[in-house]
């Protein structure tokens, strides 16, 4: 993004897929912080994402397959197990267990697989935290996954998002500035409570058929993973929002949303609830256009009501970008 002014990619939890869509014995291949990596899961159902080259000569895993618990090259069949080291090379006598994959740190949570990256390769020093909602059959619909696709958009400018009280009058068509009535940094996470009126100075629709409402936001955010969870009349939707680096300009967007049961249709969700989830889903391609052209404006000319959170934002978010030791910007192929 041009006028960018962080070097390294950020340090956190990012998604890489939701675990209803990695079966056992199958693999994908990605590209994450400008490496290319396969995830997979073994026949027992472990996931793993290893970087993408087999340490022999260098075929990419993503064309082998998974057999068993090991992941195999297709190149000479060399096959890595799941700690990562070499269990068989054929016609050999033995393996060589020291020639090993990289392996990458990943958890799975709530149905969503996640993957830890830091610059400064540190082991994961916070986890990400848990969000029953998303996968509670009880009290929630079975949650819906949206994946949004790879686009020239950078994790923090989905994550300034929503300390930005005014875009929502220009971007979303509200008639009123969000806002923002509790806020705390704790790092890595972000605490912040909203309201956002809906229907402001217009006619009553399928979303505000009583007039305008005033819906309540409470977000815990990081810059690569968010979660809001929205109230609004008797709907609840709880929103899972990620955005994973590709390459120094572009990242991967998912979008996991999952509405509180309605004791009055059990079975699936009421109107309302599907409306509110597809208008998140709608509303969020708006800010899309928007961030995709976007450069950098590293000291905006913040306008009186931006300073109150939006400026906050902007000093806070620093702390994800461990910029001391890398010589190379973006260079993590060492
Ligand atoms: S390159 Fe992978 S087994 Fe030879
Ligand atoms: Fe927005």
């Amino acid at each position: 993004m041009e006028g960018f002014p962080f070097r390294t990619y950020p340090t956190g939890w990012f998604q890489v897929g939701w675990s209803a869509q990695l079966a056992p014995e199958t693999m994908s291949s990605l590209k994450i912080f400008g490496r290319d990596v396969v995830l997979y899961r073994s026949r027992s159902g472990v996931a793993r994402l290893v970087d993408a080259h087999c340490p022999h000569l260098g075929a990419h895993l993503g064309f082998g397959k998974v057999v068993g618990d090991c992941i195999q090259c297709p190149f000479h069949g060399w096959e890595f197990d799941l700690g990562g080291r070499n269990s068989l090379v054929p016609f050999a006598d033995r393996p060589m267990p020291k020639i090993k994959l990289r392996q990458w740190d990943i958890e799975e949570k709530n149905g969503v697989i996640f993957v830890w990256h830091d610059a400064l390769g540190r082991e994961p020093f916070w986890s990400w935290i848990d969000v029953p909602e998303l996968d509670d059959a009880v009290e929630s619909y079975p949650a819906e996954q949206h994946y949004a696709g790879i686009r020239k958009i950078l994790p923090q400018q989905m994550f300034e998002n929503g300390p930005d009280e005014l875009h929502f009058c220009y971007v979303h068509g509200s008639g009123e500035p969000a806002q923002i009535v509790s806020w705390k940094e704790e790092f890595p996470f972000l605490h912040y409570q909203a309201e956002l009126k809906f229907g402001a100075d217009k006619a009553p629709t399928w979303l505000t058929p009583n007039g305008p409402v005033v819906a309540r936001l409470t977000s815990q955010a990081t810059i690569g993973v968010g979660v809001v969870w929205f109230s609004f009349d008797d709907i609840k939707v709880t929103q899972l929002v990620a955005m994973t680096p590709v390459d120094a300009e572009h990242s991967m967007a998912f979008s996991t949303t999952a509405g509180k049961r309605d004791p009055s249709s059990p079975d699936k969700p009421n109107e309302r609830t599907v409306g509110l989830m597809r208008y998140q889903h709608s509303q969020i391609e708006r800010d899309f256009s928007i961030w995709e052209n976007q450069i950098y404006i590293e000291r905006p000319p913040f306008s009186a009501p931006e300073k109150r959170h939006f400026a906050k934002f902007r000093n806070w978010v620093s702390e994800y970008y461990p910029e001391e030791a890398l010589e190379n910007p973006y260079d993590e192929t060492g």
